[in-house]
């Protein structure tokens, strides 16, 4: 394990379908230059025993899980995944509430807890999709009532589209983290995604953490990918 506090601002998605090729670009990555995500593809996949090889390779993890269900069962999985040691867990805000103020009352009982974050609408969804089921008002409008009612919930941040961060941020405390995919490095290609920034727009714009997976991931040179991408930020 490291002992250098990390201070990276960026997390690299991995996204592979199985473990040897995540094994092996982790391998070539540095401890101290990021943190890792890992989602549901992977976690359902190969499990806590993937996330506890990664935190012992002196990785900060965020376990991109978006858990949405009762009160009392999502405060237990937030715990499940406490006890995994990993930095960073996520919920769906749309749970309302009491489900957000009890994952986070039933994580402030640990010497240490991960930070809570709350996903707000999913940027894959456009006006008539949220329309359909039940939202009134634009995408936009609704993060930002959903991004005041996780931090009023005690939430330590949100998931949020770079194009957001700025709106958001002058709506929140300052503590209050806001982490963007959708980002895309000065070299790289733009992929699938649509709504992008270069990631020293994204900071300056609001942003505290950038999700980046195939700029990095998918590079002939993860690492210098990953240092590129730091100097870009650099000044930020
Ligand atoms: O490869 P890329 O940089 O596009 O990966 C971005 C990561 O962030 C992926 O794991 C993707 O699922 C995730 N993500 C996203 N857009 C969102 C939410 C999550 O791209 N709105």
């Amino acid at each position: 394990m490291t002992e250098q506090p990390n201070t990276s601002r960026i997390i690299v998605a991995l996204d592979f379908p199985a473990e040897a090729p995540a094994l092996e670009l982790v391998a070539g990555l540095d401890p101290t230059l990021c943190r890792l995500k890992v989602g549901k593809e992977m976690f359902t996949r190969l499990g806590p025993g993937f996330v506890s090889k990664l935190a012992a390779r002196g990785f900060d993890i965020f376990l991109d899980l978006k858990f949405h269900d009762i009160p009392n069962t999502v405060a237990a999985a937030c715990e499940a995944a406490a006890d995994l040691g990993v930095w960073m867990i996520n919920l769906h805000a749309s749970g309302g509430r009491r489900m957000m103020e009890t994952a986070r009352e039933r994580l402030e009982r640990r010497a240490e807890r991960p930070l809570l974050i709350a996903v707000t609408i999913l940027t894959s969804l456009g006006e008539a999709d949220i329309a359909e089921v039940g939202y009134s008002g634009s995408p936009a409008e609704n993060v930002l009532r959903l991004a005041r009612l996780s931090e009023s919930s005690g939430l330590d941040g949100i998931v949020c589209s770079p194009l957001e961060a700025g709106v958001v941020r002058g709506a929140v405390g300052p503590e209050f983290k806001l982490i963007t995919p959708g980002v895309r490095p000065v070299f790289a290609s733009s992929d699938d995604q649509r709504r992008i920034m270069t990631p020293a727009d994204a900071l300056r714009g609001g942003a505290d953490y950038l999700v980046i997976g195939r700029p990095i991931t998918a590079a002939a040179d993860p690492l210098r990918a990953l240092r590129l991408i730091q100097e870009e930020i650099a000044a930020c």
